[in-house]
């Protein structure tokens, strides 16, 4: 199938991943190159959040694209995939709003409110009580916006087929979307339909920027993470009005992350978006021995296009020909692995032999 300006192989898709493997500075690393061309068999490749200024950087060592460093070593990423038969990727755009820490990225977080993720934060110094964040004025919001549009020019200059707009997991679009989280009386605060503006007008500016076939979008209704709390109520008034306001954009796609295939809340997403939607099942915390895959179909017979699968790529470079064949799946070693170290738990998860 097509996508945006990409052909498909198949229709698994590596969710965006963080795996803090970058330098300090936010540069892509020749280890990150090796990760991602060993996983060039995935359909489309959603890279790990990266940040699109300073401001809005969440961990230690995550990626960033907003200097011309980032947008080098990204192309050095893209350039490895490709060699390795795959497609360029798409790169995730991360904001983390609250979801960020003085010690890490030397700056007061921002955030649409002043409300403190009610919980410890990893710093490069250890994990810390999180700070109250700033609320953004006027100005921050239009920087902000246009901070997003740049880095999707940069990361097509760097070589990414296009970009995913991150507005789950509570993170800074979330952020604005949730009313626990946003308690603005501007017009980016109060009813739902001030509460999506930001997210609407950041979807727009990269779209703008770099073409709507380029942009997708990443939501996660009724996620809770990072402190978000929507009540059932709160998310189906939410979401279907954020999709009925970019309906028409006619965008590259629809990332519905923790998507569940039994409720008829999918379903009621899927009809309401004209176009593609990657659809990331929800997996329990111990992920099964499957890695998804019979999640997956039932979200593909619900109307999906697209399967996005986390940890089963995490931990199987060649997913698409273990899924294929029926082979056996590697399990996740220790968790600690996923964001902290430098090849253990990263690319030493072993490929099938080839017979
Ligand atoms: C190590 C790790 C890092 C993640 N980083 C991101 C991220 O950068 N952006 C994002 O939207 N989701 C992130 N997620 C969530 C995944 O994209 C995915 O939604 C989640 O793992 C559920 O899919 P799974 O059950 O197939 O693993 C991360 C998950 C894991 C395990």
């Amino acid at each position: 199938m097509s996508l945006g300006p990409l052909r498909l192989p198949n229709r698994l898709v590596m969710a965006p991943m963080t795996r803090n493997r970058a330098t300090a500075e936010g540069v892509p690393t020749p280890l990150m190159e090796a990760y991602y061309a060993e996983r060039a068999s995935a359909g489309l490749i959603i890279a790990e959040a990266s940040t699109p200024n300073a401001q809005g950087q969440t961990y230690p060592d995550i990626a960033a694209i907003h200097r011309p460093e980032h947008v080098e070593g990204w192309r050095r990423v893209n350039d490895a995939v490709l060699a390795a038969g795959g497609r360029p990727m798409f790169l995730q755009l991360q904001h983390g709003g609250r979801v960020g820490h003085p010690e890490t990225s030397g700056l007061v977080p921002l955030a649409p409110s002043p409300v403190a993720l009610p919980e410890e934060i990893h710093t490069p110094g250890g994990r810390r009580p999180s700070v109250v964040p700033r609320a953004m004025s006027p100005a921050d919001i239009r920087t902000t916006v246009a901070d997003f549009a740049q880095a999707a020019r940069n990361a097509v200059a760097a070589g990414f087929a296009g970009v995913e707009v991150h507005s789950a997991n509570g993170h800074l679009l979330h952020q604005f979307l949730s009313a626990g989280t946003n308690r603005r009386t501007d017009a980016y605060g109060g009813p739902v339909g001030r509460r999506i503006r930001f997210t609407v007008e950041v979807t727009e500016a990269v779209a703008e920027a770099i073409g709507p076939e380029r942009t997708g979008l990443r939501i996660s209704p009724g996620h809770t993470v990072n402190g978000i709390a929507e009540t059932p109520d709160e998310t189906r008034a939410l979401y279907p009005a954020l999709l009925t306001a970019l309906r028409d954009h006619r965008l590259a796609y629809l990332h519905l992350a923790f998507a569940d295939p039994d409720t008829p809340d999918f379903r009621r997403l899927r009809d309401l978006w004209p176009g593609t939607v990657v659809a990331n099942p929800l997996l329990p915390a111990i992920l099964p021995a499957d890695g998804g895959s019979a999640a997956g179909r039932r979200l593909l017979a619900q109307g999906a296009d697209l399967i996005a699968l986390g940890r089963a790529f995490l931990a199987n470079p060649d997913l698409v020909t273990r899924l294929r064949t029926g082979a056996q799946l590697n399990k996740v070693k220790d968790r600690y692995f996923m964001y902290v170290g430098g090849a253990t738990g990263y690319t030493d998860y072993p490929a099938l032999a080839v017979g």
